[in-house]
């Protein structure tokens, strides 16, 4: 059975609260408004203006709002988007029928699309529409092992606070080699801990303003 419910967040948008690490998916201030500051706005929308195919790695596809958001970039603004999102705990399916995002972000003509995210096959890509191409694994990120792969990852894992193991420097690298060069990471994250150890790998690091509620998020480019 899943213990983990569903919460509405300051701009009405659904979140998950996690029993076992005690914190939300997303920020309380607002899940949707989050989701398109740190990772649609800061990571996604620089690449559009560089490249006609762009490759992204999420690591913690949780609810899949980030990935919804990104299809319906794709879909509106015609990109074409490889999308890859890693997941070692997936939510249950009356967790994914019941949150409001294709609702809220005003496009119930793709709450098929959103269900697909969550239905199709661990590990095997599906054509969402021409515009989009999708694939999720089901696994720890501490497995991932790309190289040169990835234009922008989402970074979405959960805070240090709750989760230190995934902001050491091992996996910080792993995202590092994912990158192609020129390729940035983001993240809601603006701890100096996690930026210096960004800065030691090579990531060059920016702190941009944050989301309603945080100063800062960070993003880290991997020089050319
Ligand atoms: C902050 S939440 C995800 C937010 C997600 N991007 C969304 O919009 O719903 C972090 C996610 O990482 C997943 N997770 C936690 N530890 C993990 C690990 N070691 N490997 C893979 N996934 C993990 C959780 O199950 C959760 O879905």
């Amino acid at each position: 059975m899943h213990l983990d419910q569903i919460i509405e967040t300051q701009d009405g948008s659904h979140s998950i609260l996690s029993h076992k690490y005690g914190v939300s998916y997303h920020s309380k201030y607002g899940a949707i408004t989050e989701s398109k500051h740190v990772f649609i706005s800061a990571g996604l929308f620089p690449k559009i203006r560089e490249k006609e195919v762009i490759s992204i790695l999420e690591i913690g596809f949780g609810t899949g709002l980030n990935a919804f958001l990104s299809f319906i970039e794709a879909n509106t603004k015609k990109l074409k988007l490889n999308y890859v999102g890693i997941e070692a705990y997936p939510i249950s399916e009356e967790q994914y029928h019941h949150l409001n995002y294709p609702e809220l972000l005003e496009t119930p003509h793709f709450k098929n699309q959103f269900l697909q995210l969550h239905t199709s096959e661990w590990g095997k890509s599906i054509v969402i529409d021409p515009q989009f191409t999708f694939i999720k694994h089901l696994k720890h990120f501490e497995d991932i092992d790309y190289q040169s792969s990835f234009d922008v990852i989402y970074f979405d894992a959960f805070a240090p606070s709750a989760q230190p193991e995934l902001w050491e420097e091992d996996l910080l690298q792993k995202m590092y080699d994912a990158l192609v060069p020129g390729g940035i990471m983001v993240t809601y994250c603006a701890k100096g801990l996690v930026k210096r150890r960004l800065k030691s790998i090579g990531f060059t690091v920016e702190s941009l303003p944050g989301p309603p509620g945080k100063r800062e998020m960070t993003k880290g480019i991997k020089p050319q």
